[in-house]
């Protein structure tokens, strides 16, 4: 865009610019309170589950009774994904990363809904509750395949959560952990215009399928500026080894302005209310299992973070330990995000098909002008 044509967007990386409507969530970043469609997340996390969020996320407002059970049954029967698809998924390397397999899998989906394409409400959101019901298949089978281990067959008598724990372990999880998985979900469903969901809604926005957009959605979570903090932090924790060690570590990061995994974000300026719930959590499993130095090891870097930076966790700081707990390889922490953020990336394509306009802005032409072309021998 010359100077002339308009105004620039000014701030790097669209910080503060509103490049969309919505009323699906919303982030108060120096209070720390993060709503979806009016409902404050604590709400949520204590009474809800994620089927019911997956319905106000999508409707804009709770289900009744009957409404709620028309959505987890139609979610449960939409759990199996084609056979097709995990045929294609036995053929990649072994040693892919999970979110390339989920992208391309999601990807895949779309030759098998023959409505995919349409963005029409009923066919829109017919694809959402494929997607949203598939995606954990997709993650968990994968786990399976690439251990060498059978495909565990989905059971349409599980909520999401606990289907996916199921078809990950082979075997039926404990209530409690269930329940953290289910909050963990809810709390990860939709965080306003972050990099992927504002990706989903401008491929959305030409009107191109479902699957095209939560593919390129994907694509956006994985990378590690975005959805990847949460395996870091793990990763974080291991390498320091011992609680004894964390003062001399964080010291030595912090002198080398390396970033601690897990703390800090580009919103919140408070605590991030998602990891009050997963502080929680983290503790809670710790004392189940009998192995605090995880726990441990992070209070104490929040301690420290706040002491001499002022920083507080986000939503990776205490994920991190509470799914390692659980028995989840490091790897997959990304995907479950997608799991959960799939509620809210369909949410706001389904937002963008009701009321679309092409997303098309204008770049800030900073190149020259008026150059004269000169014949290759020439130059
Ligand atoms: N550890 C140590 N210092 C940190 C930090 C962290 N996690 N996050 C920010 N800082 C410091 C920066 O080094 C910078 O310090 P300086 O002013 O002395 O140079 C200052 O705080 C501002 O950092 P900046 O990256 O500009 O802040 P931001 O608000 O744009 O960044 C994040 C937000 C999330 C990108 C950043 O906090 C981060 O990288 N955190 C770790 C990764 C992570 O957990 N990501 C998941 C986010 S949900």
């Amino acid at each position: 865009m010359s100077n002339t044509a308009g105004t620039s967007a000014g701030a790097a990386g669209l910080r503060g610019v509103v490049a969309a409507s919505s009323s699906i969530g919303d982030v108060n970043g120096e209070q720390g309170i993060l709503i979806y469609q009016g409902y404050n997340i604590h709400d949520l996390a204590e009474h809800s589950t994620f089927e019911e969020t997956v319905y106000l996320l999508w409707n804009g407002r709770l289900p009744n009774q009957q409404e709620l059970t028309d959505l987890e049954q139609r979610l449960r029967e939409n759990y199996e994904v084609p056979a097709e698809v995990l045929e294609l998924m036995r053929t990649f390397p072994k040693d892919a990363d999970p979110m390339d397999v989920l992208r391309t899998a999601v990807s895949s989906l779309d030759f098998y809904d023959k409505a995919g394409h349409k963005t029409d409400r009923e066919s829109a959101m017919a694809a959402a509750i494929k997607l949203t019901g598939q995606i954990g298949t997709i993650v968990a089978a994968w786990d399976r395949i690439r251990k060498g281990n059978d495909v565990v067959t989905p059971d349409k008598n599980l909520s999401i959560a606990e289907n996916f724990l199921y078809m990950l372990r082979g075997e039926r999880a404990e209530a409690d952990e269930v329940r953290i998985f289910d909050v963990a979900l809810i709390l990860h469903a939709d965080h306003e215009l972050n990099a992927s969901t504002f990706t989903t809604r401008v491929v959305s926005g030409t009107l191109a399928g479902m699957y095209g957009a939560v593919t390129a959605g994907i694509a956006a979570l994985a990378g590690p500026l975005h959805g990847g903090a949460n395996t870091n932090v793990m990763k974080m924790l291991i390498e320091i080894g011992d609680p004894s060690k964390i003062d001399a570590w964080v010291d030595q990061a912090l002198a080398e302005k390396r970033k601690i995994m897990g703390i800090g974000h580009a919103v919140y300026k408070t605590e991030d209310p998602r990891a009050t719930w997963l502080r929680k959590f983290a503790r809670q499993m710790a004392d189940k299992k009998g192995e605090s130095k995880w726990f441990e090891m992070s209070q104490r870097i929040e301690q420290l973070m706040l002491e001499r930076k002022g920083m507080y966790p986000n939503v990776d700081f205490y994920s991190a330990s509470t799914y390692y707990l659980m028995g989840i390889p490091l790897d997959l922490y990304t995907p479950i995000f997608a799991v959960s953020r799939i509620s809210g990336w369909t949410g706001h394509i389904l937002e963008q098909y009701a009321n679309n306009k092409l997303i098309r802005p204008r770049a800030e032409y900073i190149g020259q002008r008026d150059l004269k072309y000169v014949p290759i021998g020439e130059r």
